[in-house]
């Protein structure tokens, strides 16, 4: 103990000392708890029967996607399935489109609608949501940058849901069973684009 404190210093030392050891420990484990939080949204994809990570589209691709979607002008709306950190949906929205992202991961919707407030994007909507029990028949475009396994699931979904008058933009991944009505081929940025009547050609 030390002698140059008083009495009462002397008494009341080691509770501070044990005030701000308790505080340190739960400093540190709310940030570890808060860490692991974060981190399972973005691990969680791995353990699912399809394992769909977050790779977010290079700007080459996102070129590629407008450039296939714009071909049809009248068509307005648009859902990118898996939205990420919501790129697609900003630049199809400031192309005018009216542009929803689906995305199961809290943290990357949270940083998509506040990236779309920061800079005043508007026609944006970003839900949380898983892309197998989204409602698909709301859309005139519909884009997905997935992973091969999980095309050809998606795809009978698609011909179920789609309307008649839609497109499938298919990102880095085709959809094996359809044949598009364009593509830009394009390294790991190709994009396809598939109508109603891809179903029709199927290989
Ligand atoms: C390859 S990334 C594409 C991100 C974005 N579309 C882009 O091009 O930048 C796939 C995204 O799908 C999300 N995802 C995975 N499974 C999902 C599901 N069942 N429903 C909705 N989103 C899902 C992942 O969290 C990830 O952000």
């Amino acid at each position: 103990m030390d002698t140059f404190l008083s009495k009462d210093e002397q008494v009341n030392e080691p509770r501070k000392k044990s005030k701000i050891a308790l505080f340190g420990l739960a400093f540190t484990g709310s940030v570890a708890i808060g860490l692991s939080v974060v981190t399972a949204s973005f691990v969680s994809p791995a353990l699912r029967r399809i394992c769909l990570p977050f790779v977010p589209a290079t700007d080459n691709q996102i070129k590629n996607v407008l450039k296939l979607c714009n071909k049809c002008s009248s068509k307005n709306t648009l859902v990118d399935l898996g939205s990420g950190d919501g790129r697609i949906v900003h630049a199809a929205s400031n192309h005018g489109y009216l542009a929803t992202g689906y995305e199961l991961n809290p943290w990357l919707v949270l940083y998509s609608k506040v990236y779309s407030s920061f800079n005043r994007i508007q026609n944006t909507n970003f839900q949380r949501m898983d892309l197998w029990k989204a409602d698909l028949s709301k859309f005139d475009n519909i884009v997905i940058f997935g992973v091969a396994d999980m095309m050809d699931e998606l795809s009978v979904k698609l011909e179920k849901e789609m309307r008649a008058d839609s497109r499938v933009l298919a990102c880095r991944f085709d959809v094996q069973r359809w044949t598009p009505i364009e593509e830009i081929q394009d390294g790991i940025d190709s994009v396809w684009l598939y109508t109603k009547e891809s179903f029709n050609k199927k290989k």
